[in-house]
This record gives structure tokens, sequence and C-alpha cells, in this order.
């Protein structure tokens, strides 16, 4: 496979970067702001009706010019206005990435291959309206006449993640009648538990898949069917079972009418399709209304980056400031803090979202690529990553960027715990930023009268190098628009390091390997003859056969 020289490296801002990178790497931020007053000013953005804090990371005004201008030089301008115009972006699919119009406004005019997108959106969103509706409102209504209490999405990926993340993080905003679950995993441990919690009278299924063809949903599907038509039967299949799927075709053999679908397109990609009728969870949890401003709050986040100059562009600046951490510091991890109780699903959420999109080592036109792309993304809520993992983060050998979230008013009543999450929230911010040095250490021991020995002994232990980067991302309170911004904030930033990078963000070859072989492990495991592998794999079959009595 021929080697290229990636987006990013073949542009003279590259070169740029990397002399200034050779200065930039001695400075501290503590020097930075002791010089600079107004850097807190200077290095921070709205938009979108959020807020970003970006003066705790190793920069100047030098370092945002030079990523503006390779933004600029790696065609991100063109490339934003092709996929918000439709083009076929996604290669190696052929396929238009649309999720922005799933957001647009209704008489707005999108076209793929010539045919205006946005009746269709439309029309499916007022299905989902009236659905949504009925299910809350008690129309809907199980076989026994009464109304639904649990809804179970079926899905994965895409089709979990985005529906799970939502509902979690919109928790006090949900029908007070109505209990979410989310089966994702084919481990039947997992669709057992919420069975077991579950009565089949008042419980309704989504099945949640684009393709309606993946193994873990349709196996979840098939025994959640059985689960329900064992305790009743067939005919009331109807009034339990719905799906979403772009594949009308897969959702009649399983055995759901298609005026129980809710359809999307191939132009939404799995990770992207919260916005679509995967959201169905959201609507019928929050209601319609709110799912509205939940798209609303997305769209604002579009026209922010659509329409600012990169300069004080919020996605773009998010991205460009990973991609110097990633490029020229060689950072290999970033950490997501929500300091929001609600937003426990957002680490795994963006999970997908970049690492799915951006986890690539081949360019646009299939060459190996001459860089580092997309970092791993984990994390945790602040304040319990706190007392975990912080530790490394402060004084282990990596640096590990770190993105914190907040809400500065809460969503409940227990007035004394905001603050005290706030002043965390930011304190872990400035003790990235400045540490403290040995000499802070030696001197406040002393001041406790700590004996100079044992203050030798633990200086080293109890210095922080500081110098750690952090982003600050504040909204007002955490509502279905702050975060439809936040989510469509972290879509156009994982789109701005595609397009630095020169990948193709929207296809996901790298899980399809694993889907074949389980297939044909699956038949070692389960079939009369256990098959021919590799010897590790050969020995690891003969165990579950032996466990399993095949
Ligand atoms: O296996 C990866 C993937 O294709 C994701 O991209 C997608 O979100 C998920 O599987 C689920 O796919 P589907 O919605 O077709 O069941």
């Amino acid at each position: 496979m021929a080697m290229t020289r990636s987006a990013l490296t073949a542009t003279a801002a590259h070169e740029a970067l990397l002399s200034h990178h050779a200065e930039a790497k001695d400075w501290q931020m503590r020097d930075l702001f002791a010089r600079d007053p107004d850097r807190f000013t200077r290095f921070s953005v709205e938009g979108g009706g959020l807020f970003l804090d970006y003066s705790k990371n190793r920069i100047n005004e030098s370092t945002m010019r030079l990523l503006t201008a390779l933004a600029r030089e790696v065609g991100l301008e063109k490339r934003r206005d092709a996929m918000f115009a439709g083009e076929k972006i996604n290669s190696t699919e052929h396929r238009a990435v649309l999720h922005t119009a799933l957001r647009a406004p209704a008489m707005a005019t999108i076209e793929v291959d010539g045919q205006n997108v946005m009746p269709e959106v439309h029309r499916v969103l007022e299905q989902m309206r009236g659905f949504s509706d009925r299910v809350r409102s008690g129309q809907w209504q199980g076989y026994s006449g009464k109304a639904i209490t649990d809804v179970v999405n079926i899905g994965i990926g895409g089709s979990d993640l985005g529906p799970e993340m939502v509902c979690r993080a919109l928790r006090p905003f949900t029908h007070p009648r109505l209990t979410m679950h989310f089966v994702s995993n084919v481990d039947g441990h997992d669709l057992d538990a919420v069975l077991s919690k579950v009565n089949p009278e008042t419980t309704l299924f989504i099945v949640a898949s684009k393709t309606f063809t993946t193994i873990e949903t349709m196996m979840n599907a098939r025994s959640a069917r059985d689960w329900f038509v064992s305790r009743r039967g067939e005919q009331d299949l109807p009034k339990h079972f719905v799906a979403v799927s772009t594949n009308a075709k897969a959702v009649q053999d399983f055995g759901i009418d298609t005026q129980n679908m809710f359809p999307f397109w191939d132009w939404v990609g799995g990770r992207y399709s919260v916005w679509s009728a995967i959201g169905l969870p959201v609507a019928v949890a929050v209601g319609f209304d709110r799912f509205t401003e939940f798209l609303a709050g997305a769209h604002g986040m579009d026209e922010h980056f659509r329409t600012a100059p990169i300069e004080s562009n919020m996605p773009a600046i998010l991205g460009l400031l990973g991609v110097w951490y990633r490029n020229y510091f060689g950072t290999s991890s970033v950490s997501i803090a929500p300091y929001h109780q609600d937003l426990s699903a957002f680490a795994a959420y963006l999970q997908q979202l970049e690492m799915e999109s951006n986890g690539k080592r081949v360019s646009r036109d299939g060459d190996l690529l001459d860089v580092a792309t997309c970092p791993v993304i984990w994390g945790d809520v602040g304040t319990n990553g706190q007392h975990a993992y912080f530790q490394l983060m402060h004084q282990g050998t990596d640096v590990i960027p770190v993105d914190f979230i907040a809400a500065l008013k809460p969503n409940h009543g227990l007035a004394a715990h905001h603050p005290v999450l706030l002043a965390n929230c930011f304190a872990q911010a400035k003790a990235f930023m400045r540490g403290k040095t040995a000499d802070e250490v030696r001197s406040e021991m002393a001041q406790q009268g700590v004996p100079a020995d044992e203050i030798d002994a633990l200086v080293p232990h109890r210095t922080f190098p500081g110098n750690r980067p952090s982003n600050m991302i504040l909204m007002e309170s955490l509502t279905p628009a702050t975060l439809g911004a936040l989510i469509a904030l972290y879509e156009h930033k994982t789109f701005t390091q595609g397009v630095v990078w020169g990948v193709n963000s929207f296809d996901q070859w790298g899980v399809e390997l694993g889907k074949v072989l389980a297939k044909s492990i699956e038949a070692s495991i389960t079939g009369p003859q256990p098959g021919v592998h590799d010897p590790s794999t050969n020995g690891l079959i003969a165990r579950a056969r032996a466990a399993l009595g095949s």
C-alpha cells in the first residue's frame, strides 16, 4: 500500500507548526497566564448556546493563527459546505452525510440526487409526534387496555448509544409513568435483566436498527418477541412492537407491520442518527416538543459551525486543539469529564462518535497515512473520576488533555450541592494548569511544622508537574436544547479532525472482520465439528464446547 503525505503533512502550515512546536513545547501555562491577564477573554468563545474557555491550553496567538491556517489549507470550509449541501462525501459507501438536515427547519431545501429530503424528514417527524403523544397520553394501550409503563429499546452502536445517552441526560424531563430500558448486548444477561423487570401487558419494544440485520439486535429482538408471544400470542404483537429502520422489507419479514415502522435514510450514519427516528425513545420519554428543542439546539450549533469564521468557530477550535496535542505533542488519549451525573453516558457516546469516525489509518484515497489519527476517547463523570483515575492525569507520565463539561445551574433543588460540584470542576482544571512546584510543597509543609527530613522525602511525591491542558465547556443548564448543541459541537469537532487527517469519517469497515469470524466460530462452538482455526482459537473453542456440552 502506498504511503502518502496526509492532508495535514502536505501543508505549509504543518512545517510552520513543527517549528512553532519546537518553542511551544517548553512553555509553561503558568507563565502564559502571568504574562497575559486577558488570556481568558482572548481564548474563549461562545456559539450555539455554549461557552468554551480554551485558555488553559499550551497555545498563544501564533499557535491559533497557524492552526486556523492549517484548517484553511486542508479545505475545512469547502468540505464543511459540501457536507451541508448533501454531496456524497462518504466516498467508500457513495453516500451523502446529512444528519444536519434532520435538524434543519422544515422550509429548508436540502437535496440528495436532486430530491429535496426535507418533506420526508418532516413527514417522519410528524409520525414520531403522533406516536409519542399517544404513548405518553395513554391512548396507545397494551393488549389489556392499560397504558404503557416501560419502553425497551433494542439496538446497538448508534441505534443504542445516542438514545440511551440522551434519555439519561434528560431524565428530569421524562414522563413520570414511563421507565426507559436499553438492551444492546448479545450477552443474554442484558435482555434477561430487563425482561425480569417488565410486564408484557404494559411494555413497548422499539427494535432499532438501520440495517435490520445486525446480529445482536436481531437476536435480542427475536428473544423479546418469543418472550412476549409465549405469554400472550402473536395477535397482540402490533400493540407491543414497533421498529425503526431503513430496511422496510426486513422489518416486515421480522413480523412488524410497516405501519408501525419509523423510517430513516442511508445518508444518516448510525453514530449520527439520534436526530432521526432512532431518537424515538427520546421523543416518547420527554415528549415531542422537547425533542424539537433538542433538534433546534443542534441546529443552532450547525449554524454556528457553518457560518462562524474558523478563528471563532467553536467546533473547529476544539478539533484543531486536539490536532495540536495529537500530532505535535504526541498525546494518545483525551479524557471527557462531564461534571453532571445525567451525562454519565456521554463519554461512551463520544467513543463511538470519534473513534468509529476517525479511527482510520488510510486516506480518503486509500493511501497509508503518515500521521497519527484519532486518540483514545474515555472518561466518566466528575467528581467520581477525581477519586479514581485523576491521580494518573495529575502525576502520571502521560499528558492527557481533558474536556470539562458543566452546567451553571442544576436541574434539582438540592441547593448546597451545585457550588461544590462547580468548585471541584474549576479546581481540577486549575490544578492541571498550575500544578504545584517543589518550592510550593516545601514552604507549605514547613508552615505546617513538618520536620525537614520528612519534607525532603515527600517533596517529589507531593509535587505536581502541571502544564496539563484542558478545555472548559459551560452551558446555562442541561436542557434538550443545550444537549443538542453539545452533541453537535462534538460531531463537528470530529468532522474538523477528519478533514485535517484526510480520512473518511463516515464509514466503519473496521467492524466487519470480527462479525464474519464470529459466524464461523459460532458454528465451531455449537456445530457437530469444532472446525479448524489457529491453535489458540481451537483451544478456546474446545473449552467452550466442553462447558456448553456441544
Ligand atoms: O457495527 C458497527 C455498526 O455498523 C455501527 O456503525 C452502527 O451504529 C451499529 O453497527 C448498529 O447498526 P444497525 O443500526 O444497522 O443495527
